[in-house]
């Protein structure tokens, strides 16, 4: 048997890690699940965050388009329209004029 400071020790740094590198956590809505297991594969949900502060509804649905077309994420038509619906309704400024 392992003497248990061993495993305080690897459970100390495990948590270590994970704290520094968990996003922030997506607002709780419906999809918020399926945008944080889709849209934190290549990059974190801060920039998801970050975004929230100039992107319509539309400009959101843009994004996703783009995320998949340009850069490949593996997100099905389905999916999409769920994790947009989200974004709409989470992280979404009124569309400009
Ligand atoms: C296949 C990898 C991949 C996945 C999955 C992905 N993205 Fe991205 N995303 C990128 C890349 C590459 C960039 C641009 C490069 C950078 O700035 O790091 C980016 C940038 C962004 C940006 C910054 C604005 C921009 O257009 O550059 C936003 C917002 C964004 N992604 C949202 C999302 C959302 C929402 C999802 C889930 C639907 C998602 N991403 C899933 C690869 C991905």
């Amino acid at each position: 048997m392992k003497p248990l400071w061993i495993t305080m020790l690897a459970l100390l740094l495990c948590r270590g890690a994970l704290a520094q590198d968990a996003p922030a956590p997506l607002k709780p809505g419906t999809g918020d699940d399926v945008a944080s297991a889709y849209c934190n594969a290549c990059h974190t949900s801060d920039y998801i965050i970050m975004n929230s502060m100039f992107l319509s509804a539309d400009a959101w649905k843009a994004e996703v388009t783009k995320m998949r077309k340009a850069f490949g994420a593996p997100i099905d038509d389905e999916t999409a329209a769920v994790i947009t619906a989200y974004l709409a309704a989470n992280y979404a400024v009124p569309a400009k004029p």
